[in-house]
């Protein structure tokens, strides 16, 4: 069901120390910037081969991030697991009994489809399904 690795996401306070950090001291390039509104997010990616680092600024206190941010502090946020089809990977693990955050996968960074599944169906791990744009 899933082909890839495709990226850890990072909640962070502050976009450029973080990339600062990644760029820096861990020596990642950086691939990409994109405010992406429909998450209330500003993102940023970073090359780890052919895998991603995905450090997530909020862009208010009241989105998911900045809900996640206020209670938990900076740190990791969630895995994505990247498929070649999406719609055939939801239907699995929602026929698998999984509870999804989204029923039906929605617009993503550098206009990837992307679903969330919920943390409780997954032992506490916010895991996020990616279908890369073709
Ligand atoms: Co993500």
């Amino acid at each position: 069901m899933f082909s890839r690795m495709d990226h850890i996401g990072v909640a962070v306070e502050d976009l450029d120390e973080a990339i600062a950090l990644y760029t820096g001291s861990f020596g990642m390039p950086q691939a990409h910037r994109e405010t992406v509104e429909a998450f209330g997010v500003e993102a940023v990616l970073l090359d780890v081969g052919e895998s991603h680092v995905e450090l997530l600024k909020p862009l208010t206190p009241d989105s998911g991030v900045g809900k996640f941010l206020a209670k938990n502090g900076p740190g990791l946020h969630h895995v994505a697991y990247g498929t070649d089809d999406i719609d055939a990977a939801l239907d699995r693990v929602r026929a698998a009994g999984m509870k999804l955050i989204d029923e039906e996968p929605r617009t993503g960074i550098r206009n990837s489809r992307v679903a969330f599944l919920h943390p409780k169906s997954t032992g506490g791990v916010l895991t996020e399904l990616v279908e890369a744009a073709h």
